[in-house]
């Protein structure tokens, strides 16, 4: 990370979070809604948690109890304050006013529904302040600046922000934009959003404010500057999706650089926190919700579907496969086409290759499951664990009935369906005795000679 803040420097972070979010039209707030398998809310606590931010301040909507709970899970020293009123976003920020009481040497103030901004660019508003600015703020070069504030400027120092509706022509013909994250010295950060005023044409009180007013006072004001992509604020769900796609972007990214093969990124959705190792190779339309490891050298074969799953190093999935919570591949293992994996260890060097679900289950090192084996795992009422030993061999076409306990070594027959548990190195059968009558096909056919066939 660029500049690490000195852990002296106590910044606190104050998250608004009160966007009513009419444009998702959804029953879920806005900053509820994912990005690459997480909350945009989450995403920003964590980015500036990473960026050294030690205390944080959530600004929430009247009666937004979903958000609170969302930050009690994820952040739970975090402080929560209700705006009742949408007064604008300095007002939005003063109702983190105890915190702010507490002081802090550095404020910073971010929006909850721009995802996409790193740690490091946190971390570099920051550094600005301890470079002598009170007031830096991040800006981007917009291709179309409409209804974005203005950084006016004057040499290297911000002098205003202008808010698109309060702009005159000129100003409007600004493409530096406002970002909406601002980094304010600690010391002057509580005076200078009571000084904030309504007077404009949204009669609100603008958080952007601040840096005329510190201007005014003799303090310094900044501009950081990042890229378009990484300011993209969210307000419906096409600019959802947008987002959506620029992570997607950076973490298929991330994840090539360190040594993991993808033959068509573009097909390939990554989750926030997936770990993929070096050497592991993916080939398209692979889909990982959140929770996934893959070890070194295993591969995902195409369209396979993984979630709260790990696959061990040099274990092969799919294609086809899916591995939902709780399955655990032992290295080495093979989980082949149309296999559904659930709540289940699978040894080392397991193959479970075809057309199988295993559900609730632990599979023994080298064992090996024939097709379409089913663990009948749930009665209607509650689950049951099936238990396959090392180097077990399932016939094809076996249901185990669980709860149930198939032996090291042990052998089932295909076909069968087993209720009772298998003893090491044992073989079970548990289907009907094959009966052969020789010459009935014959003799049956020559009982109906001359007889008018029926159509089927
Ligand atoms: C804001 C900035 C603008 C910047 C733009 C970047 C101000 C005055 N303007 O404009 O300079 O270019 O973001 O996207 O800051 N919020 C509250 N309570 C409020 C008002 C807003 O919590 O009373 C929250 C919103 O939920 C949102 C954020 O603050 O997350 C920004 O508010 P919004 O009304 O979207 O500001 P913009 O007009 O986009
Ligand atoms: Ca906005």
């Amino acid at each position: 990370m660029t500049n690490p803040p000195p852990s002296s420097a106590h910044c606190l972070a104050v998250i608004l979070a009160a966007g009513e979010g009419t444009r998702m039209k959804s029953a879920r707030p806005k900053v509820l809604h994912e990005v690459a398998g997480r909350s945009m809310l989450a995403h920003v606590l964590a980015g500036v948690a990473q960026a050294g931010a030690g205390r944080l301040a959530v600004v929430v909507g009247p009666d937004r109890a979903d958000v609170s709970a969302e930050v009690r899970r994820l952040a739970p020293d975090a402080q929560v304050f209700e705006q009742r009123e949408r007064l604008g976003t300095a007002h939005a920020a003063l109702c983190a006013r105890p915190a702010l009481a507490q002081g802090c040497d550095e404020l910073l103030v971010v929006f909850a529904d721009t995802p996409l901004i790193r740690p490091d660019t946190y971390a570099a508003l920051r550094a600005a302040l301890r470079e002598g600015a009170s007031v830096a703020v991040l800006g981007f070069e917009a291709r179309d600046p409409t209804g974005y504030g203005r950084l006016l400027r004057e040499g290297a120092e911000l002098v205003a922000i202008r808010e698109h509706k309060d702009a005159s022509a000129a100003e409007r013909a600004v493409t530096l934009c406002n970002a909406g994250v601002m980094a304010i010295a600690g010391a002057q950060a509580l005076a200078l959003l009571e000084r904030v005023g309504n007077d404009n044409a949204q009669k609100e009180f603008y958080l952007t404010d601040v840096v005329a007013l510190a201007r005014a006072a003799g303090d310094k004001a900044v501009v950081v500057l990042a890229p378009e992509d990484e300011v993209m604020g969210v307000n419906d769900r096409v600019q959802l999706a947008s987002a959506e796609a620029a992570m997607q972007t950076r973490l298929r990214e991330a994840a090539m650089r360190a040594g993991v093969t993808m033959i068509a990124p573009q097909t390939v959705f990554l989750s926030w926190d997936t770990q993929l190792a070096r050497d592991v190779l993916i080939e398209p339309h692979v889909f990982f919700g959140p929770g996934v490891s893959v070890g070194e050298g295993a591969v995902i074969h195409a369209s396979s579907h993984l979630a709260q799953a790990s696959v061990g190093p040099g274990a092969t999935i799919g294609p086809f496969a899916r591995l939902r919570p709780g399955a655990r591949i032992g290295a080495s293992a093979k989980i082949g086409n149309f296999v559904e994996i659930k709540a289940a260890d699978i040894g080392e060097g397991a193959a479970v290759s075809h057309l199988t679900y295993l559900g609730d289950a632990t599979v023994g090192a080298r064992a090996n499951i024939g097709a379409g084996t089913i663990t009948c795992n749930y009665d209607g009422f509650d689950k049951f664990r099936t238990h396959i030993g090392a180097g077990a061999f399932i016939g094809s076409n076996s249901a185990l009935v669980a709860p149930v306990t198939i032996g090291d070594g042990a052998y089932v027959g295909s076909g069968s369906v087993v209720t009772q548990s298998v003893a090491p190195d044992s073989l079970a059968i548990a289907r009907g005795r094959q009966v052969e009558k020789p010459g009935w096909a014959q003799d049956f056919r020559r009982s109906h000679e001359g007889k008018p066939r029926q159509r089927p």
